[in-house]
C-alpha cells in the first residue's frame, strides 16, 4: 500500500482525531509559537524514553506547549500521531521516525500549515518537507565499532583465521545503513584477506547488501534467535566464535543471551562483542565481561541541540548546523547537526557514564 493511500485511509478511518488539546500541557505564558509535537519510535528500547522525556522537560520548563507521543514501532500509529499534532496546532515537529520513507504525505500536510520539521536522530527520506536533522555522527559510530575490533583483535598482525559474525540494524532505519558502512569499511578488507572468516557465510560483499543481515526493529529476541541459529548450524565440533559486530545494545543483549545458552562464559575464549547506546543492561554486561564495548551517544546533548534549534526557529533566528553535505534524503541535502559518539569500555564506565550523570551507579550495580 503506498504511503499516500495509507495516509488517506487513516484520514478516512477517522483515526486522525483531535485529542491533542487533551494531552498537551500548556504552561502559563508559554511562547505562542513554541508549540512542539514530539514523536518517538517506541518505549521498548531504553534510549527513546530518555530522549523523549529529556526534551519534553526542557521545552516545558521553557514555557512551550509540548505533546510527546511514542508509536510502539508501528508506522501507522506514528503517522496518525503526527497528523494529530499538526491538527492540534503544533508549529514545530520533532520526529524520530520508525520508517523514514513513510512520512512523505503527512509532512505535505505539515508544510501546508507552515509547520517546521526536525528529523531527530534518524533521517526522514524522500520528502522536501524536512527542515533540519539533528543526530550523532552515525558513520563514525560504525567506524568506532570496526576500529575497536581491528585494534583488540590486532587484525593487521593476526595470522587468523578469526571466527567472526556480523549483524546489522533494522532494514527500515536509515541510521543502520551508516552504522554498517562505518564498520564494514574497516572490517571488510580483513574478511577479503581471510584474517576474519564468517562461518555462517553472512558477510555482505558490499555496504549495499547490509539489509541481508539486518534485524527488524532492532529486537533483542530476533538477534538471539539469529545467533542461536548460526551457533547451532555453523559452530559445531568445538568451533568457537571469537568476535561479533553488534550495531547496538538491544541486539548485543540478545546475542549475549544466545552465547550464554550455548555455554560461552566470560574469560579467555569469550568473543569480543560491540554495542551502541549505553543501555543499563549492556553496561552491566560490559562490567561482567560479557560485552566488550558500547558506543555511547549522550542523548542529553542531542536534546540540548534540538532545544536550541527550536529556540532559534521560534525566535526567527538562523538555525545553527554543522553538516550541510552528508545527509541527502533523496530529495535534498538536509541541513544537519552531528554530535560526536564515544567508545565506552569497562574502565570508562565510571568516568563517562556515572560521573557525567548519564547513569546512576545503582543502575549498573556499582553503588
Ligand atoms: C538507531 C539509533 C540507535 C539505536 C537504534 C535502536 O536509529 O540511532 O541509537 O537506538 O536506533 O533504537
Amino acid at each position: 500500500m503506498s504511503h499516500k493511500t495509507r495516509f488517506v485511509a487513516l484520514l478516512a478511518a477517522g483515526a486522525l482525531m483531535l485529542p491533542l488539546a487533551a494531552c498537551a500541557s500548556t504552561t502559563p505564558g508559554g511562547a505562542a509559537n513554541c508549540n512542539v509535537g514530539i514523536t518517538m519510535p517506541t518505549r521498548s528500547l531504553e534510549r527513546w524514553i530518555n530522549d523523549g522525556e529529556q526534551l519534553q522537560k526542557k521545552l516545558k520548563d521553557a514555557g512551550c506547549t509540548v505533546d510527546l507521543q511514542y508509536a510502539d514501532n508501528k508506522v501507522d500509529q506514528q503517522i496518525s500521531q503526527i497528523q494529530n499534532q499538526i491538527a492540534g496546532g503544533a508549529k514545530i515537529l520533532v520526529i524520530a521516525s520508525i520508517d523514514g520513507t513513510a512520512l512523505g504525505p503527512v509532512l505535505e500536510e505539515a508544510a501546508k500549515q507552515t509547520v517546521k520539521v526536525i528529523a531527530y536522530d534518524r533521517l526522514i527520506n524522500g520528502s522536501p518537507n524536512v527542515d533540519y536533522y539533528a543526530t550523532f555522527d552515525n558513520y563514525k559510530v560504525g567506524q568506532l565499532q570496526g576500529n575497536f575490533l581491528k585494534d583488540q583483535l590486532k587484525l593487521d598482525s593476526a595470522a587468523g583465521p578469526i571466527n567472526f559474525e556480523p549483524f546489522a540494524g533494522s532494514p527500515d532505519d536509515n541510521n543502520a545503513k551508516f552504522f554498517f558502512a562505518g564498520a564494514w569499511d574497516v572490517l571488510l578488507p580483513y574478511v577479503q584477506k581471510g584474517t576474519l572468516v564468517v562461518p555462517s557465510g553472512k558477510a555482505p560483499k558490499s555496504n549495499d547488501e547490509w539489509t541481508s543481515i539486518g534485524i527488524q526493529s532492532w529486537q533483542s529476541d530476533k538477534a538471539q534467535a539469529e545467533m542461536d541459529n548460526r551457533l547451532s548450524s555453523f559452530y559445531t565440533g568445538g568451533k568457537k566464535v571469537q568476535a561479533v559486530l553488534s550495531p547496538n545494545d538491544s541486539l548485543a543483549i540478545g546475542i549475549v543471551a544466545s552465547l550464554k545458552s550455548a555455554g560461552y562464559a566470560p574469560g579467555a575464549d569469550y568473543p569480543m562483542i560491540t554495542g551502541q547506546d549505553g543501555d543499563k543492561a549492556n553496561v552491566k554486561a560490559i562490567l561482567a565481561g560479557e560485552q566488550a564495548m558500547t558506543v555511547w551517544k549522550d542523548t542529553r546533548k542531542l536534546g540540548d541541540r534540538v532545544f536550541t534549534m527550536i529556540q532559534q526557529i521560534t525566535k526567527g533566528e538562523k538555525v545553527e548546523v554543522n553538516d550541510e553535505k552528508t545527509y541527502n534524503n533523496g530529495v535534498k541535502v538536509v541541513p544537519s547537526y552531528l554530535i560526536e559518539p564515544e567508545v565506552v569500555t569497562k574502565d570508562l564506565v565510571q568516568s563517562k557514564l556515572i560521573d557525567s550523570g548519564f547513569l546512576k551507579a545503582s543502575d549498573v550495580g556499582l553503588g
